[in-house]
């Protein structure tokens, strides 16, 4: 950001990552990797984290030729797992830029069999690791953060936050809330750390290719597409354009939102009938 002028509107200035610094849990898959590709390509020094070191190895070797990218499998719900991410950050950036909450697992099962401990699971992930790991990371994202230049914090929410998911054909009551908690988690730590310089925004995703939605792509794809107004799902420069714009100049002054990549998803109630 050394270039940037207040009255360069070019969108290779204005959207410039370059010479930032991220963490990108769950970035060994999915969503994560895509969001991890894509500040490579834009000359970010990138670390993923997630729970399994042959799939960190794994994603390592995808990534390695886009740019300077290291893995610690580190699992977020973990304290002394987080403790270290943190610390191999320190040793190898000394601050950090970026910080994206991905990491994220979903449960589904009937209302009556739905377990205390899957929803305690999902909860854990999708919400109180997202809370302790950027409350930890806040020195390190201060050593990066000016007034000019923010430090960010992005964090991975869904539509389903937003909506009741209408294609509820397996009932996920522990993802829908914590992502309406992780939203909500997203707006109150924007005020607390504004003065720090690093503001806080959620993105929720409508559905995009992934591990998570294999099984929901397999079984009902057609409802997914006739519930969208774009009529489609997602795709991953949809999820790295938004994170871009973020972590850039250009969203510096965009703090505590929600932003939708949805195709409209979530405010609409489909083709179909509401109740079928
Ligand atoms: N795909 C979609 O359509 C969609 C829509 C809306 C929101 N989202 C959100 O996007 C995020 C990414 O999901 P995805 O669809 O890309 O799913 P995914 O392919 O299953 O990726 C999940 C990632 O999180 C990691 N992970 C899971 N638990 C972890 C833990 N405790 N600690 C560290 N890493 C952990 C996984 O790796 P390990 O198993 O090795 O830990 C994996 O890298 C989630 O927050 C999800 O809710 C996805």
């Amino acid at each position: 950001m050394s270039d940037a002028k207040p009255d360069n509107f070019q969108v290779a200035n204005l959207f410039s990552l370059a010479g930032k610094t991220a963490l990108v849990t769950g970035g060994s898959s999915g969503l994560g990797l895509m969001m991890a590709q894509g500040l490579l390509q834009n000359g970010v020094r990138v670390v993923i984290a997630s729970r399994r070191q042959e799939k960190c190895d794994q994603a390592l070797a995808e990534l390695k030729d886009y740019g300077e990218v290291h893995a610690v499998a580190a699992d977020v719900t973990k304290a002394e797992d987080r403790e270290k991410l943190l610390s191999a950050i320190e040793e190898k950036f000394g601050a950090l830029s970026i910080l994206i909450n991905n990491a994220g697992a979903n449960w589904g099962a009937p209302l009556e069999e739905f377990p205390d401990e899957g929803f305690a699971k999902v909860v854990d992930i999708n919400l109180n690791a997202v809370f302790s790991l950027s409350r930890d990371a806040v020195p390190l994202l201060e050593k990066a953060a000016s007034e000019s230049d923010p430090a960010r914090i992005i964090n991975i929410g869904s539509m389903d936050g937003i909506h009741v998911p209408i294609v509820s054909r397996v009932p996920t009551f522990a993802y829908v809330a914590s992502k309406a908690g992780l939203h909500h988690l997203t707006k109150a730590m924007a005020v607390e750390l504004a003065a720090k310089h690093i503001t806080v925004n959620a993105v929720a995703p409508g559905f995009f290719e992934s591990r998570m939605t294999d099984y929901v792509f397999e079984h009902y794809l057609q409802d997914i597409e006739d519930d969208c107004p774009l009529q489609r799902i997602g795709q991953p420069e949809e999820i790295v354009g938004i994170v871009a714009y973020l972590a850039s100049r250009a969203g510096a002054y965009t703090n505590g939102t929600v932003i939708p990549v949805d195709g409209g998803t979530s405010i609409s109630k489909g083709k179909r009938d509401w109740m079928d």
